[in-house]
């Protein structure tokens, strides 16, 4: 070999152990655990100052490791499986659960990259501790549960006292009212004919009465249709719809193919209520000349729709503003095991869509 030869051989044998040397760095000193599996027995043949730390073994106990003893044994014959995957470049192997020495189990995100080192298949393996993220996501998802299940007791437990104080408002203060109406009546016929000053004072009680009788089955109604409870959902939002085009002058429609008289309660509570609350806010918000209420049995579920053809609106996304209403017809309709819908375009109006499947009514 010439002299300039063996010189650049030399240097290029430099750069190579320099190389390696970089990346053996890099490797050792990164604060990611990861480690090399053999593609061929699966056995540990280097592993990082991170990974020693994380698992809580000495190198030699690492390395000694079976790359299947490292996980819990429900998850072996996913491993192997994985294990034959080969993809080029890194890849995400996603959520995997992971052992450490101390028997502690630990959620973990795993990538790796399969590459050659002296002519034998090799893996790198990087494993990224997601353990106190994935406990925070159930925590979370724990209290939201609480909270929804809170929720749905509250709203229970109002629609009992609703329908409590409507009985006792219609019941007992609209017999007493009944009941003084029938003692005017009473006086006015046994008034002196001359005392026509007394006979106005209580021909004026009794219109006033009349219209305390109408108000107070006014207001009972409106805490709770007797009508629902009496004869079902269907001829409740037929009366609904009859109250509100008369009290609004918007032309209201109902139709429905449901034959059905009953349903469960909590089904025609909740979706009398989010037929309430839709029109509630048409008359708020939508400026619109015409409803169409539809109450239809489909293949698998019962829906109920309020198309309003107002002025629509922007719906925003949840987190935006504290709007209460559309919240409120989201979660009946979730604790109906069922979903909820609302689409809107300016100018275009705005349709409430509830789907219950039929499964959870029980038919
Ligand atoms: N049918 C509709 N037509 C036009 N805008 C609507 C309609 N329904 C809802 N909106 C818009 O969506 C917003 C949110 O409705 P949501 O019922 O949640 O709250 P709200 O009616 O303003 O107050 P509340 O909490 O008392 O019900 C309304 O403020 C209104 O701007
Ligand atoms: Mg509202």
């Amino acid at each position: 070999m010439d002299e300039l030869l063996e010189i650049e051989v030399k240097e290029g044998i430099l750069q190579i152990i320099q190389s390696e040397k970089k990346y053996k760095m890099l490797f050792e000193s990164n604060p990611m655990p990861m480690w090399m599996i053999s593609l061929e027995n699966f056995q540990i043949i280097d592993v990082n100052i991170a990974a020693l730390k994380h698992y809580e073994y000495t190198r030699e106990e690492f390395m000694a490791l079976d790359a299947k003893k490292i996980r819990p044994e429900e998850e072996e014959a996913r491993f192997l499986q994985e294990m034959r995957l080969h993809i080029q470049g890194v890849s995400n192997r996603g959520h995997w659960l992971h052992r450490k020495k101390n028997q502690e189990l630990i959620h973990v995100e795993i990538s790796v990259y399969d590459f050659e080192s002296e002519g034998k298949r090799v893996r790198l393996v990087l494993s990224d501790d997601i353990t106190a993220k994935i406990q925070t996501e159930e925590k979370l998802k724990r209290s939201y549960d609480e909270i929804r299940e809170l929720a749905s007791h509250l709203q229970d437990v109002r629609e009992e006292e609703r329908a409590w104080i409507a009985r006792e408002i219609h019941d007992e203060l609209g017999q007493q009212l009944t009941g003084l109406k029938m003692d005017f009546s009473w006086i006015s016929k046994k008034l002196d004919q001359e005392d026509e000053f007394t006979r106005e004072r209580i021909a004026n009680s009794l219109t006033l009465l009349d219209s305390t009788i109408m108000t107070v089955r006014r207001i009972a109604s409106e805490l709770r249709p007797g009508i629902l409870d009496d004869l079902g959902l269907v001829p409740a939002i037929e009366w609904q719809a009859e109250e509100f085009q008369k009290r609004f002058s918007i032309q209201t429609r109902f139709v429905t193919d449901v034959s059905r008289t009953s349903f469960p309660a909590g089904i025609s509570i909740g979706l009398f209520r989010i037929c309430q609350e839709s029109l509630t806010n048409i008359a708020r918000h939508a400026h619109a000349s015409k409803i169409e209420i539809a109450l239809d049995q489909e293949a698998e579920n019962l829906l109920l729709s309020i198309d309003d053809n107002g002025k629509g609106f922007q719906i925003e996304k949840p987190g935006d503003r504290k709007t209460l209403g559309i919240l409120g017809m989201k979660e009946r309709a979730l604790m109906m095991g069922g979903e909820f819908k609302i689409e809107s375009r300016q100018g275009r109006g705005t349709s409430v869509l509830v789907t219950v499947p039929y499964n959870i009514i029980g038919i």
